[in-house]
């Protein structure tokens, strides 16, 4: 069973943005989850780096890792193949924390990354992308101790879209919640001492 719970706080989102992947109200959620947690961030499916900006903007003392890559995949859709960017991250601003890295999330080894602390996964939503891309964050996070892993694309629709269906199965091994009207779902580690 997901919870539903609603987001506590207000945050300026940049509205000049053309075209954006997730939502402003879903870009206020993942920022308040970025704030209730250490570490530096890690985002699977950074694209032109439009959600990457306020990733940064909302935490200047952390380093964003925004992953994307150029190229088909086995398992990625023909619809969503479309959202490849032009470019990976070309629009993130010139002094932002960021390392991009151009590759593969499955080929990525998150542990040559530098202490992550919250986990954004919204890159190839297959269903076996998704499970691959959270089996590997929870690996890292319980190995941490401590985190946030949070998802976006929380939706029974279009059905590529395999986040919901894994979601909700892993909701009855660990708590996962579901922010009210968005479709940003998370689940939070921490040490129990
Ligand atoms: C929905 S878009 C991400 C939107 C972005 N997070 C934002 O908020 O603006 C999905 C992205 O995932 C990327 N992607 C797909 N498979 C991937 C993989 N295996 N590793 C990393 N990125 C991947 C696509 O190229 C695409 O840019």
């Amino acid at each position: 069973m997901i919870k539903k719970i609603k987001v506590k706080e207000d945050y300026q989102i940049d509205e000049s943005v053309a075209r954006r992947y997730t939502p402003i109200k879903d870009i206020k959620a993942i920022i308040y989850l970025t704030k209730m947690c250490d570490g530096n961030i890690l985002e699977i499916g950074c694209n032109e780096g439009v959600t990457t900006n306020e990733l940064c903007k909302f935490n200047p003392n952390k380093k964003i890792y925004a992953v994307d890559y150029i190229d088909s995949t086995n398992t990625m859709s023909q619809e969503q193949r479309k959202e490849t960017p032009q470019k990976i991250g070309h629009l993130i601003h010139k002094n932002c924390n960021v390392k991009i890295i151009n590759k593969s999330s499955q080929e990525l080894d998150f542990f040559e990354l530098e202490d992550v602390g919250f986990i954004f996964i919204d890159g190839d939503h297959s269903f076996e992308a998704v499970k691959k891309d959270t089996e590997k964050s929870i690996e890292y996070i319980f190995k941490r101790g401590k985190g946030i892993i949070c998802w976006h694309d929380y939706r029974i629709k279009p059905i590529w879209c395999g986040v919901k269906r894994l979601l909700d199965r892993l909701s009855m091994r660990m708590p996962i919640k579901h922010f009210d009207g968005t479709l940003v779902a998370y689940t939070q580690v921490s040490k129990l001492l």
